[in-house]
């Protein structure tokens, strides 16, 4: 473990073409751009982040297996696989770290099949609906439980 806690930063299929994808839904900032800004608050409050993205649910879960020994806590946002992965939850949970869930846009004013989400069940909180705000909001309310554990 680092010396700062290091949080894992997690963004499902999709996220790299934020930017180009749908803006009027995700606006036109970048992951790169949410990357930074995510870098820039976590040092003011004394984190670390190791911001990742993959479009392959097999490649999340492993990343999320290996938190287990590195991260603090995890904030995720898992695109699609949030409302179909069993899997992401099940390493969610086995990974026994302060979960954050976030999505850009307020999934629950859209489709129904953005209503359910297998990552609440596991998650300490859910943060939706800000655009790229939810990331800063979720490390705000990190850095608070982290906190609260030592
Ligand atoms: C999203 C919402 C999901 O329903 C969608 O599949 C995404 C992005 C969001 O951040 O608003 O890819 O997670």
């Amino acid at each position: 473990m680092n010396e700062r806690p290091e949080i894992l930063i997690l963004n499902g299929p999709n996220l790299n073409m934020l930017g180009v994808r749908e803006p009027q839904i995700y606006g036109r900032e970048t992951l790169g751009d949410i990357e930074e800004m995510c870098i820039a608050h976590a040092d003011a409050l004394g984190l670390d982040t190791d911001f990742r993205q993959s479009n392959v649910e097999g490649e999340l879960v492993t990343m999320i297996q290996a938190s287990r020994d590195t991260a603090a806590g995890i904030i995720i946002n898992g695109a699609a696989y949030t409302h179909t992965s069993v899997a992401i939850q099940d390493a969610l949970k086995l990974s026994d770290l302060p979960v954050i869930e976030v999505h850009l846009s307020n999934v629950h004013q859209r489709e129904p099949f953005r209503h359910h989400s297998y990552i609440s069940a596991v998650a300490k909180g859910i943060i939706v609906g800000f655009g790229s705000q939810v990331y800063t909001l979720a490390l705000d309310a990190m850095a608070r439980l982290i906190e609260g554990e030592t």
